[in-house]
């Protein structure tokens, strides 16, 4: 379960054809435990009715200034307590009405009497989002301290192509889920590796493992929604694997592009949490062109790769340092082995019949003081709880 159960979202809807993606948005919140309280200006009642976001929220529509909902104060009452505002879809007028302080309706009047955070979702055809006065809008919203999420580029609703489409209905509840976490990371960066390495034999062959890389591009969303600016170097994996979180990614291909990449971005990192499956040996010299079949037997030898977490950790500078422990048994031995050996203050250990290429995971967390195994889930919840110790260990350092 996303970990946005128990907060109080106030969802405004303005009048544009995405509004049909509100509808959505709001099911996937009041499914993950919010309350949703929908505020829809007049022209948004045209695109949907408030009838299907009430029968969604399981409470009142607002939207209206004046008596029709029977609550004076509306305005004001609606944010009180509330966790955050999100208008989406938010049209250009909305955006331009908001980014002047003006208060004509109940959506933005609510806006501007509110004393908790605001997120927009820009949603409008793409010469409309490109008006030098739209941008300027928005620049201005964002120096306000408004959270601006997307817009996305693609077709349009009226036929066209280009920047202004609404994002989809989950990338704008993931971005509120990751906007309401706390953030003890804020103010911190934060390295990390991920998924496989692939060892070169000949141009087209190579060495690699079935790390998926789904559990550090969860540790690189967990580590940016704690407030952590995310550099997130990575090994070849599935291209589906979104990394809109990370502030940087690098792609690499072998362990020893992976050092190069690490070591350049090392300077001014706080964290650095190793959890690719970096190969331990590649092949001693690769051959130039593809190698031919014909021989009973083939040797190819193999040399040690750089230990990069091991060369990270023995800096004199060194961040904080995560490592894993991928193991397929005698996993406390191992990992806790690991942590001495390398010197490191915390290593994650699973079994790889609990986690490798897999949606969820089951980790136990060795540090100083012992063994802390984290309940068994989908691996963004295993990387938030990851995420929490990390920071209670960098508070209190044993
Ligand atoms: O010693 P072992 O390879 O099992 O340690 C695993 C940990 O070390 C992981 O955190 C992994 O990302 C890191 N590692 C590394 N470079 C290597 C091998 C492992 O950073 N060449």
């Amino acid at each position: 379960m996303a970990e946005i159960a128990g907060k109080r979202i106030v969802l405004g809807v303005t009048g544009g054809i995405a509004a049909y993606k509100a509808a959505e948005l709001t099911r996937l919140l009041v499914k993950a435990g919010a309350t949703v309280d929908v505020v829809m200006t007049e022209a948004a009642t045209r695109f949907v009715s408030a009838v299907t976001f009430q029968a969604l929220s399981g409470r009142p529509v607002w939207s209206s200034l004046w008596s029709d909902e029977n609550r004076s104060m509306a305005h004001i009452d609606l944010t009180r307590g509330a966790d955050a505002v999100l208008v989406a879809p938010a049209t250009a007028d909305f955006l331009a009405r908001l980014a002047h302080g003006m208060a004509n309706d109940l959506l933005t009047t609510l806006c501007q009497a509110r004393d908790c955070p605001l997120l927009v979702a820009p949603a409008m055809n793409r010469q409309m989002w490109e008006q030098p006065a739209t941008q300027r809008n928005v620049a201005q919203l964002a120096a306000d301290g408004v959270a601006v999420l997307g817009p996305a580029a693609g077709e349009q609703a009226c036929g066209e192509v280009g920047e202004g489409r609404m994002l989809e209905a989950q990338e704008v509840f993931d971005a509120l889920v990751a906007f309401v976490q706390p953030k003890p990371l804020a103010g911190k960066k934060v390295m990390l590796t991920a998924g496989p390495t692939f060892e070169a034999l000949d141009p087209v062959r190579g060495l690699t493992n079935t790390s998926s890389g789904k559990m550090g591009f969860a540790l690189a969303r967990a580590c940016a929604e704690a407030g952590a600016e995310v550099t997130l170097v990575a090994g070849p994996v599935c291209e589906s694997q979104s990394s809109r979180y990370a502030a940087k990614r690098i792609d690499v291909v072998s362990a020893l592009e992976m050092r190069d990449a690490v070591l350049a971005a090392l300077p001014g990192q706080d964290v650095f949490i190793a959890v690719a499956a970096v190969a331990d040996y590649r092949p001693a010299s690769p051959s130039e062109h593809k190698i031919k079949k014909g021989a009973q037997t083939l040797s190819i030898e193999l040399v040690a790769n750089p230990d990069i977490l091991a060369e990270v950790a023995a800096r004199p500078d060194a961040p904080f340092c995560v490592g894993f422990a991928a193991e397929s048994r005698n996993l406390a031995e191992y990992a806790e082995g690991k942590r001495k050996a390398k010197k490191l203050p915390l290593v994650v250990g699973n079994l790889v019949q609990d986690g490798l290429g897999g949606d969820t995971n089951q980790v136990t967390l060795f540090d100083a003081t012992g063994a802390h195994p984290l309940p068994a889930g989908d691996k963004l919840a295993v990387a938030r709880g990851i995420v929490s110790h990390i920071e209670r260990l960098m508070k209190c350092p044993e």
